[in-house]
């Protein structure tokens, strides 16, 4: 290289710029290929004119800086990293020293590739159990092949424009990008898009009267839901749907059984369902039996219905 900088130092004291002499060969630079608009990733050749002269070399500069590797009539240089502003010049090697002038600049500068969006639908709050469908939106050119990410993964199975996934199984940051085989080749990968799941509206259940349970005696269990006020109420016994129905249910407690009573909200509009409460439990252990024969007899078990969040439900029954 140390051959060069004697010609670097030439030549800022020469710097002829073409367009002020007309003696001078004057230079100019091209862009070979790919045919602009230039992108991201590509490599991209240049030529300096004139370019077929024996015994030349060509000097380039990009941004005014020389690029001293750099000799030949063509360079070929990689974007982005390499966009500016070119110059070249021709140089004699033999003969009698005649340089062209110094091109204009050429512009080497990247376009922006497409955009890419995730778009969700529905809009608003997720719930669980619903079935989502993402579209990925690229903002030119329609030929393209799309690529899907969940959590920074490609998802292979996935190519087309829209997917559909189901949650709470597949909540996550969803990123998405094209491909094409034309020029621009890819698009932005997208920014994540989170997808996330709102909890259900909570559902409790209640009974009352509290307290002592008489086997055949009628209790009220009373259902109640966070949001909303339009819901349906299912009820279920032992995980069975009965009929469903209004906020409260009176139900006879009978003996020998025990009972798990749930409930939960349905209604059309999104969120369509509550959460299932948790289990209620009204459970008869224990009877006055009189014995049709022999002495007579009471046999006092403590019975509870019983809760797992004793303190949404209401607290407690009990059968003497
Ligand atoms: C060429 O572009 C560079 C970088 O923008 C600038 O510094 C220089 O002055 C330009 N030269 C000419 C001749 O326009
Ligand atoms: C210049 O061109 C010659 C012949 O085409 C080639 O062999 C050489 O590698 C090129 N030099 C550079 C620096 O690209
Ligand atoms: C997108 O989300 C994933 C998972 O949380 C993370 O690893 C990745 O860095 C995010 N990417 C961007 C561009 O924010
Ligand atoms: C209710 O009864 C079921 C079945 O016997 C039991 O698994 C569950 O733990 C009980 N729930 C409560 C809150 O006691």
């Amino acid at each position: 290289m140390d051959h060069t900088w004697p010609c670097v130092l030439l030549l800022l004291n020469t710097l002829i710029y073409c367009g002020h002499s007309q003696d001078l060969h004057r230079a100019s630079v091209k862009i070979i290929s790919p045919q602009e608009p230039l992108f991201t990733g590509e490599t991209v050749t240049l030529q300096c004119y004139p370019s077929d002269y024996k015994y030349w070399t060509y000097v380039w500069y990009r941004d005014n800086q020389l690029l001293p590797s750099q000799t030949n009539e063509t360079i070929t240089i990689s974007l982005p990293d390499q966009a500016g502003q070119y110059q070249c010049h021709g140089k004699k090697t033999a003969g009698r020293q005649q340089s062209s002038c110094i091109s204009p600049n050429h512009s080497v500068r990247v376009t922006a590739p497409p955009t890419a969006s995730v778009r969700v639908s529905p809009h608003g709050l997720l719930y669980s159990g619903e079935t989502v469908t993402l579209q990925c939106d690229i903002s030119d050119y329609t030929d393209w092949t799309y690529y899907w990410f969940l959590n920074n993964i490609q998802i292979t199975s996935q190519t087309s424009k829209t997917i559909t996934i189901s949650l709470p199984d597949q909540a996550g940051q969803y990123q998405c990008q094209g491909k094409r085989t034309g020029r621009p080749q890819s698009s932005y990968i997208s920014p994540n898009h989170s997808i996330s799941v709102t909890a259900l509206p909570k559902a409790s259940v209640s009974v009352s009267p509290h307290g002592l349970l008489y086997s055949g005696e009628t209790v009220t269990l009373q259902c109640d839901i966070s949001d909303y006020t339009d819901w349906t109420y299912w009820w279920y016994r032992n995980k069975q749907l009965l009929s469903p129905g209004s906020p409260s249910k009176t139900i006879t407690t009978l003996s020998d059984q025990v009972s798990q009573y749930q409930c939960q909200g349905r209604r059309t509009d999104r969120p369509q369902s509550s959460q299932r409460s948790v289990s209620l439990n009204i459970s008869v252990t224990g009877e006055f039996t009189i014995k049709q024969e022999g002495v007579p007899e009471a046999s006092e078990t403590d019975a509870q219905a019983t809760s797992a969040d004793p303190s949404r439900c209401g607290g407690a029954a009990a059968l003497l």
